[in-house]
Parts: structure tokens; sequence; C-alpha cells
């Protein structure tokens, strides 16, 4: 058996996306700054990459730089907005990515920045009220705040943070690695100024990204090297894995509502099925709440027992791939600093399931079977 529920961490590849790779890898391999006619054919490929993925994102395409993937991307928005601007304050979450709380403590440290964590409520969603009343105590800061959490899917309501920094002349980055190909961004409508992507979350290759900086609001690159990306990026580009990203975001927009009905209906099958055979199962964060969670990913928590602890490892040796946090916290073996915010001192045990396109319902079905056969409740699977 090979189930991959672990599509928060990365997703399979489409073969779709490969077809459009290989003749950038095979055949046209010129170097981009070159100016001959190898270098001018992948220019030219690379700006259309540009093009396609300003134009799902209505943006221009001078405003989208590419990067190395979703850390980089963070890192250069972060660190490019503290030093352009001179920002004393940031204001973030305790449930942001690493690629984002690393680098605030970094900056804290390197650019005497306080950052200020905005309050949650029971369900792990951002105060906006107290968001408002920081904003107003710290006029020009940094709003780092992601649109969708990478552990317990919950969603901002991103539309109104941009309002609420615009009011108060806040820089306004959200991580959007999660959200990205699988909600539209309008970057004409919202109000954002700098958001994130990394093409292995949507069916693209790994070691891609790119980041959104507004016109309007210009930052340092983080980078110095050649003139590419207009000089915001130094580094001859990824061209195949560009490539590949443009490709995996016009069909990640191209069958977004198929796939946003498709994948919500396989979590909601999960949700059902745990209530229904896992007794004492609760979800961690919003998670089980379709209209405020992304639709990929569901947080299992399990009454705390040995069985449980050992979950995700016996879930391995049955083929069954999940996780229980970021790829990255659950490698180091440390608890997952998300849920240890939101549940201090909790002992139950967690589940991160991610769903695909490429998932079925009989993988859900079969998935719910092993985790009642592994928390010792399969009898109650009869029934
Ligand atoms: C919310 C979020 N931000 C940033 C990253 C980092 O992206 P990358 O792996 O491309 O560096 C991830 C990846 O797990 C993520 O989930």
């Amino acid at each position: 058996m090979n189930i991959y529920l672990d599509n928060a961490a990365t997703t399979p590849l489409d073969p779709e996306v490969f077809e459009a790779m290989k003749p950038y890898m095979l055949e046209y391999y010129g170097n981009p700054s070159s100016i001959h006619a190898q270098g001018r054919k992948v220019r030219a490929a690379l700006e259309s990459a540009r093009k396609t993925v300003a134009g799902l994102l209505n943006c221009t395409p001078g405003e989208i730089i590419f990067t190395s993937g979703g850390t980089e991307a963070d890192n250069a928005l972060l660190a490019g907005a503290v030093h352009t601007y001179g920002i004393k304050d940031i204001i973030s979450s305790p449930l942001e990515h690493h690629a984002v709380t690393h680098t605030l403590e970094h900056l804290t440290k390197s650019s005497g920045v306080s950052v200020h964590m905005v309050r949650l409520d029971d369900k792990g969603h951002i105060d906006l009220a107290h968001l408002e009343s920081l904003l107003k105590t710290h006029e020009h800061a940094l709003v780092s705040l992601m649109h969708a959490n990478n552990e317990i899917g919950n969603l901002l309501d991103i539309s109104r943070v941009g309002e609420l920094a615009e009011e108060h002349n806040a820089w306004f980055h959200s991580d959007t690695v999660q959200a990205m190909g699988h909600y539209k961004h309008d970057l004409q409508a919202l109000k954002v100024h700098g958001i994130t992507a990394a093409a292995h979350k949507f069916h693209g290759p790994k070691g891609v990204g790119f980041k959104f900086i507004s016109r309007r609001k210009k930052i340092l690159p983080l980078l110095y090297g050649g003139a590419q990306e207009r000089n915001m990026r130094g580094g001859t580009e990824n061209v195949y894995g560009i490539i590949g990203m443009a490709k995996a975001l016009e069909i990640a927009y191209r069958d977004m509502e198929k796939h946003q009905r498709y994948i919500s209906s396989l979590k909601l099958r999960m949700i059902e099925q745990l209530k229904a055979h896992i007794p004492r199962v609760e979800f961690h964060g919003d998670s089980a709440n379709l209209e405020r969670s992304l639709y990929t990913v569901l947080n299992v928590s399990l009454p705390e027992s040995d069985e449980n602890n050992m979950l995700l490892f016996n879930l391995d040796l049955q083929g069954i791939c999940a996780s229980g946090g970021s790829a990255c916290s659950s490698g180091a073996a440390q608890g997952s600093h998300v849920l240890e915010a939101l549940y201090p001192g909790s002992r139950r045990g967690a589940v991160r399931f991610s769903f695909s396109k490429y998932n079925t319902p009989e993988e859900v079905d079969l998935t719910v079977q092993k985790l009642a056969e592994l928390t010792g409740v399969s009898a109650s699977m009869r029934h």
C-alpha cells in the first residue's frame, strides 16, 4: 500500500508540467543572460513564464521575481522591507512557518526590530481588533501574517488585513505558500505589498518559487550578484524550474473550482469517518471548518495514549505518508511550534493529513480504517 497524504509538505509533479519542462532541460540550455540565439530563446521563455504568473495573479510582470522557493522569498521580503524602510516594529503571529519566525528572530538580533505578536482566538484565528490596536500603536510597522497555515490550515482574511495595514501605513507581507494555486490571488484588489510561493506545493518542481513585490512599495534585494531579475535577485535563473512552475500555476488556476470541490469532498469524507469511528477524536485549530480552513489540510487530534504517540511511525509502516506538523519539524523530531502555541503542554496525538487532486475516496477510507486499527478501536469499524 502506498497512500500519500502529505501534500502540504510537497506534492507530486504533474506529468503535464514535466512535459513543459523537458525541452528546457535537454534542448534549450542557454543562459538567459547570454545574448546569442540560445540565450535569447531561453530568455523569451523565461519572460513568457513571468507573464503567465503575473497574468494569473493580476499584477505586472515586473512585480514577479523568481526565487529558489518559499523560504528565500519570505527571507527576502522581510529583510528587504526592514532594511529599505528602516522598520522598527513587526506585527506577526506565533503560528507562522519557520521561514518567517526564524527570519524575524534574526532581524530582532541583527537590526534591533521589535516583534509584537497578535492575539489568537481559541481556534488559532488572528484577533483583528488586537491587530488594529497594535497597528495604531506602531505606525509604519511591517505586518507578516500567512494566508493559510501549513499545519492547521486556518485561513486569514487577507483582504481585511490588507485594508487595516493600509490605514496604518504598514508594509504587508503574507506568506501565501500554502494558499497559492488553491485560491485566486487578485493583486490589484488585495492591499498586500509582498507575497510568496513555492512551486512544489502545487504540483510544480522543487527548489523554485517566486516573490511578488508591489511596484508601489519596492524593496532592496536579498541576493546581490548579476543583474538578473532586474537587479532584484542575483544568480542564474532556474529556467526549467520556472517554466514548470508557470505551467503548474496555469493548471492550478484552470482546474481550481473542480479541484476545490473534489479535494473538499475528500476532506469532509475523512472528517465524517473519523468522527464516526474514532472515539474522542478532535481537530486542531479550525481545520474541520471547511469555510475557514484550507481544503487540503486536516489536523487530527487524538487522545493521549502509547499507541497515539507512535501513530505516524506505524502509519508509515503501513505505507501511509502523513505528518505531525511541517516537514522540517517532523524530521527534527521536535514538537510543533504551532500546536504548542495553541495548546501549551497538550499531550494529545497530532496527525496532519493533507490532500491533493491525486488522492481518492478509497485512500481516505483505507487510512481511517488503518487509523482505527492502530488506535485500538477497529472493532467499532464493523458497525
Ligand atoms: C507556509 C510555508 N511557508 C514557507 C515554506 C517554505 O517553502 P520552501 O520549502 O519552498 O522553502 C513552506 C514549506 O513547507 C510553507 O508551508
